[in-house]
């Protein structure tokens, strides 16, 4: 089967999705598939790249970028929106466009906005290509914290304290106190986030209300909707959910440990410090028996189909709360998702395959 592998993308998280690609293309079976690599740049274009996967990846603290590996960022590879056409046309400025042949199944490796939030998937789904992954509402219901906290607390599922800023709430003098009472109201420290985006990206935790509005302004730069959740004490716990022919499984457990020096997980301590992830987690068989359970069960609130990382913090009175539920997960060679599969009896190579398969079917 032909694949076309699309990556980067106008989201924050562009450099991880690289990174992802780049994990995938190491592992992807060539004898198999063959793969039409697609980078979609900062800007929005669409362009063919090289499929060498060194020159895709986190090297000494420096982000990888499609620009790095296009062939022809001039040229815009353009999926069909036409129903029933699966042909893939490269079309260069000021000339016709160049078909690349079709593609059998897309494969979507794109984080946050435009990519992992059901944007592309509505793409693909006007053009009929079959793709890997969640759909329209599960991509996109997953990336806006405050609707997946409403369908995970709707089914049972733990979640924190929080309060939503609407966009126009912060433009008023009257919203901004208003905001700053209920950010009072659930206790410090808090968590300040872009409501829409990943890999921790525009996070602040913020321990005195004198730092809020920095953290307010520095989220709105990726979000005008944000979400402020009020911190917790636990471990956090991550677990990987996979679909088989008989429906979702739930992986080995893994646990974030934080690099030192870091206050809370982020991007950073996530990328470039490289925190460690222990697999698997040091848990009862019990509490490993509960999250699997919770993180399949959050995986059909939202309709998932194919895969999603569902992240947990385990509290000190023994519950359990889910932070966040990714429907792309990452897949760089430090992401826990492939190494909890692996740890799981699937190698990587073959969780691509079965998404792969999964997809095709
Ligand atoms: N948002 C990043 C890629 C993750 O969840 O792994
Ligand atoms: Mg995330």
């Amino acid at each position: 089967p032909r694949v076309a592998l699309v990556f980067g993308g106008r989201s924050s998280e562009h450099a991880i999705s690289v990174s992802t690609a780049g994990s995938v293309l190491r592992a992807i079976d060539r004898d198999k598939y063959d793969v039409l690599p697609i980078g979609i740049t900062h800007e929005g274009r669409w362009a063919l790249t090289s499929d060498e996967p060194a020159r895709m990846a986190i090297t000494d603290g420096r982000l990888p970028d499609v620009a790095h590996v296009a062939e022809a960022v001039d040229g815009q590879v353009t999926l069909p929106v036409s129903p029933g056409s699966r042909e893939v046309l490269l079309s260069e400025p000021e000339s016709a466009p160049k078909a690349l042949g079709e593609v059998d199944v897309v494969f979507p490796l794109l984080h946050g906005p435009w990519g992992e939030d059901g944007t592309l998937q509505g793409l693909l789904e006007l053009s009929g290509v079959p793709y890997v992954g969640n759909g329209v509402l599960a991509s996109a219901a997953g990336m806006d914290k405050e609707f997946a906290k409403r369908i995970l607390a709707s089914h049972g599922l733990g979640v924190g304290h929080y309060t939503v800023v609407r966009p126009r709430e912060w433009e008023t003098e009257q919203g901004r106190a208003a905001v700053r009472e209920r950010v009072a109201e659930l206790g410090l420290p808090v968590f300040v986030k872009p409501c829409r985006a990943g890999s921790s990206i525009g996070i602040t935790k913020v321990r005195d209300l004198a730092e809020l509005d920095a953290a307010i302004e520095e989220a709105r730069r990726h979000d005008p909707k944000l979400i402020i959740e009020a911190g917790v004490s636990g471990r956090e716990i991550e677990c990987g959910v996979l679909e088989f022919e008989d429906g979702p499984r739930a992986s080995v457990p893994a646990e974030v440990l934080v690099g030192e020096g870091f206050d809370f997980y982020d991007f950073e301590a996530k990328y470039i410090d490289s925190s460690e992830v222990r697999i698997p987690a040091e848990l009862t068989d019990a509490e490993v028996a509960e999250i699997r359970r919770q993180a399949v069960a959050a995986f059909e609130a939202f309709g998932c189909e194919g895969l999603a990382r569902v992240d947990f913090f385990l509290l000190e009175d023994g519950s359990w709360m889910i932070n966040e539920i990714n429907t792309m997960p990452g897949f760089t060679p430090i992401s826990a998702y492939p190494k909890m599969w692996e740890a799981s009896g699937i190698s990587y190579a073959e969780l691509i395959d079965r998404l792969l398969q999964s997809a095709l079917r």
